[in-house]
């Protein structure tokens, strides 16, 4: 069953970020869908402070990932929004990416389709009475059980 958050201002989302942060395990894939605005980065962003990273977190718009080695091991962060073909994500050597052991937080994974691996966690984002909506799915048996932490912790 997806589990719905109401992030009613940027606090929220970061805060919802950070607990999410202390479930995430290496080799988990999330994907975080929602419109231009939406608060995805911003949602990375606080993930990846709270593992640890130290200084801002960059939108990977242009590099289309930006890769952190912290306690957790390598976390990648994509943005696929500039992606024209899902192939091109062969160009940038996806595949070693998704190699099982690394935390994948991909935003658009739309444009990606065909060359993403599987997501454990489906975020999905929307704009509601000016704050966020979250809704969370669950599509593997260890985010199943992410979920479920993420239902009774908060
Ligand atoms: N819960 C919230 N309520 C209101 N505003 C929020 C919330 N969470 C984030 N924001 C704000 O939404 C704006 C857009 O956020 P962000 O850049 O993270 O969106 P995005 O989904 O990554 O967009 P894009 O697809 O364009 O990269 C930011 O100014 C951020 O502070
Ligand atoms: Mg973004």
């Amino acid at each position: 069953m997806p589990l719905t958050f109401e992030l009613p201002d940027a606090k929220a989302t970061r805060a919802f970020g950070q607990r999410l942060a202390g479930l995430l395990e290496p080799g988990l894939v999330v994907h975080l869908s929602g419109p231009l605005g939406a608060g995805k980065t911003s949602l990375c962003s606080a993930i990846i402070g709270a593992l640890g990273h130290p200084g801002p977190v960059k939108s990977p718009t242009y590099t289309l990932v930006e890769t952190y080695l912290l306690n957790l091991g390598n976390v990648y962060h994509f943005d696929l929004y500039r992606l024209a073909d899902p192939e091109e994500l062969e160009w940038i050597g996806g595949r070693d990416y998704f190699d099982g052991s690394s935390l994948c937080l991909i935003e658009w994974p739309e444009h990606g389709t065909g060359a993403l691996p599987r997501p454990d966690l489906a975020l999905e984002l929307s704009v509601a009475d000016g704050g966020r909506r979250l809704r969370a799915a669950a599509a593997s048996t260890r985010g199943r059980a992410l979920l479920e932490q993420l239902s009774e912790a908060g």
